[in-house]
């Protein structure tokens, strides 16, 4: 499966911190050798616009993992926003419908500057049981293939999918919308709070674009040493 244009490698390294300057502490050793960098939430709101600005300057794309679900008009003047930041990729959530998902794909490719947008179906953190209180009466994998199509076929370019999801989520879709994947523990590594995961080649060989690792990069003691070992395990040079 060819890389999404602009990204040279498949690893994006999840940079979960709550100020600007340990983020890019973590990140200055890794910007030679990361596919990309994903800023979430925690990052976001302590910082904001300027902390994209300052991880586009480092080389990598961005990835910024808002997971955006309001009203139409408010999502795609969001989308609008984030675009102005220039990053490569941009969450939101599929349950906010199809009026909400066209007019943000909609704001995405007219502004023009390439930014791709992805869907989030059904959080990991939900079972079934959790789906039935919220008035959802369907499997997990059920409501995260639904989602999907739902998603691609109102204009969204991707899917973020766990390990246990995106063969089911690749078989659905067929090969163009981008997947990527979370979840993801080199053989050997703690599992953390994470309950499905999957090791680097298994999420790649079942359909994965692109992956996304935090802790076993960002926790390890060399957190260059442990990207570049992920990046061996998919068979790509990184240096020494
Ligand atoms: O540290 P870890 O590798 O678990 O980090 C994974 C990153 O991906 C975190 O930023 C987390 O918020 C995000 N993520 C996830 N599972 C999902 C969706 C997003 O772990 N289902």
């Amino acid at each position: 499966m060819p890389l999404p244009a602009g990204f040279s490698n498949p690893l994006l390294v999840a940079i979960d911190r709550p100020d600007l300057a340990s983020a890019l502490a973590l990140a200055e050793p890794l910007r030679a050798i990361a596919g990309g960098f994903k800023l979430g939430l925690e990052l976001f709101v302590a910082e904001g616009p300027r902390a994209v600005d300052a991880f586009s300057r480092l080389g990598p794309p961005v990835f910024l993992d808002l997971k955006l679900h309001d009203i139409p008009n408010t999502v795609a003047a969001a989308v609008r926003s984030a675009a102005r930041l220039g990053p490569a990729l941009l969450t939101l959530h599929a349950a906010g419908g199809p009026a909400m998902l066209r007019a943000a794909a909609e704001a995405a490719r007219a502004a023009g500057c390439g930014l791709r947008l992805l869907a989030v179906t059904v959080l990991t953190s939900l079972d079934r049981d959790d789906l039935e209180a919220i008035g959802v009466r369907a499997a997990p994998l059920e409501q995260v293939v639904r989602l999907a199509r739902l998603a691609v076929a109102c204009g969204i370019d991707g899917i973020v999918c766990s390990p246990s999801e995106v063969a089911a989520v690749r078989g659905a879709l067929g090969p163009a919308p981008i997947l990527v994947v979370p979840g993801i523990r080199p053989e050997g590594v703690a599992t953390a709070d994470q309950k499905r995961t999957a090791d680097p080649r298994v999420a790649t060989a079942a359909g994965a674009d692109l992956l996304v690792v935090g802790r076993p990069i960002t926790a390890a003691a060399d957190p260059l040493a442990a990207a570049r070992a992920i990046l061996r395990e998919l068979g790509i040079a990184s240096g020494s």
